[in-house]
């Protein structure tokens, strides 16, 4: 704020301030219980009229304790222009900010040294902490449940992490990194390069011949084509035997209960057709390595055999 300006505020606040005080003590008529009068104000709504008596001592002292008040405020807080407080423990003054840092610095003072406890341990061990996976479960609920599910069982879009398969790998280190750096999946879009015919047939292989899925008895299918096209377009990522390759993140096209997508036929067409581009933010610089280590053993700690939504709806 430039000088001009604090100035401005200082003298229109303390100019204020000083014509309250004046108004409640110029505008006082003594003592209520000894200056009581029969004299009314002169008005009458609907009858009612008002005594023009003043005001109760305790009412009066209100009015005291809130320019109090505001006195003791302006002079420990930044109210008056540039002037920044002097509230104890802030040295540069209060700021929000400067509020809300000493309490992260307090909770890090605290909690810091149990973090860096389990930051020492091999992830393996640390799933096996009753404590350190309270803590991680409480985290999770906060910062990873938005889209895993309170109980980390995903939904559409969102992979099951309490079961045992895995996109981008499950080595602890592997799920780990994939938590600290996120992942982004790329499956290309098809119905440029293969046609909606091929997109038909292809989807059709990898529900049938790869999933080990019903095909309508209705519709007549060329798995022969489809195994062709995936031959072509798809091994690259998913490979030979459509198992997937976690290093990009291509998921097992034989293992249905893994696929996030949906495995309908219509489903299958639409990620062939339009491409899939999941998305799993990074946490390293958002809550750094000790949290992320914590979260990781717990996610680790839910990989049991555990049935996933996908896997339900397959059948
Ligand atoms: C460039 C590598 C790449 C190629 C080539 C590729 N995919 Fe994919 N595919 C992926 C990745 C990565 C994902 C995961 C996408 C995501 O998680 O958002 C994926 C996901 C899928 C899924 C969804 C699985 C689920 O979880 O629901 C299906 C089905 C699929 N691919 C089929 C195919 C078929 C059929 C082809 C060939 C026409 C193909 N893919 C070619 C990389 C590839
Ligand atoms: C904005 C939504 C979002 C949030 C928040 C989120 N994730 Fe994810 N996560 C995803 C998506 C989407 C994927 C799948 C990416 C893909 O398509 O491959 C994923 C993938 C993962 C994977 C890999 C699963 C596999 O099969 O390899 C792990 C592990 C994971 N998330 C853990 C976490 C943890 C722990 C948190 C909390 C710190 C978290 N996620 C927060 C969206 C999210």
């Amino acid at each position: 704020m430039s000088t001009f300006w604090s100035w401005y505020v200082t003298l229109l606040t303390v100019g204020t301030l000083l014509a309250l005080f004046w108004l409640v003590f110029a505008t006082r008529k003594g003592e209520a219980h000894k200056n009581e009068t029969e004299q009314t104000m002169g008005h009458s709504f609907d009858g009612i009229e008002e005594y023009d008596n003043p005001l109760p001592k305790w009412w009066f002292m209100l009015f005291i304790g809130t320019l109090i008040f505001a006195v003791g405020y302006l002079v420990l807080y930044p109210g008056l222009g540039n002037w920044k407080g002097v509230l104890p423990g802030y040295e540069g003054g209060w700021t929000q900010v400067a509020q809300w840092q000493r309490e992260v610095d307090q909770a890090d003072e605290l909690y810091g040294p149990i973090f860096a406890k389990y930051a020492a341990m091999p992830l393996e061990e640390v799933a096996k902490d009753q404590q350190a996976l309270k803590m991680g479960g409480r985290m999770f609920a906060t910062y990873c449940a938005v889209c895993h599910g309170s109980d980390a069982k995903g939904s559409a879009g969102f992979p099951n992490l309490a079961d045992s398969h895995w996109r981008w790998g499950g080595e602890p280190a592997t799920v780990k990194a994939t938590i600290l750096n996120g992942r982004m999946a790329m499956m290309p879009a098809w119905a440029q390069v293969i046609g909606e015919e091929g997109v038909q047939q292809v989807a059709a292989y990898v529900r049938h011949d790869l999933a080990g899925l019903s095909l309508p008895a209705d519709k007549s299918f060329d798995l022969q084509q489809g195994a062709q096209l995936f031959a072509n377009n798809c091994q690259a990522c998913h490979g030979a035997a459509g198992t997937g390759m976690a290093m990009l993140g291509a998921p097992d096209l034989t293992k249905p209960a893994g696929w996030i997508y949906g495995s309908s036929l219509v489903q299958l067409q639409q990620t062939i057709r339009h491409g899939r581009n999941g998305q799993m933010p990074a946490q390293e610089q958002y809550l750094g390595n000790d949290k992320v280590h914590l979260l990781a053993a717990y996610v680790l700690s839910l990989s049991q055999n555990t049935p996933s939504i996908t896997e339900v709806a397959a059948k």
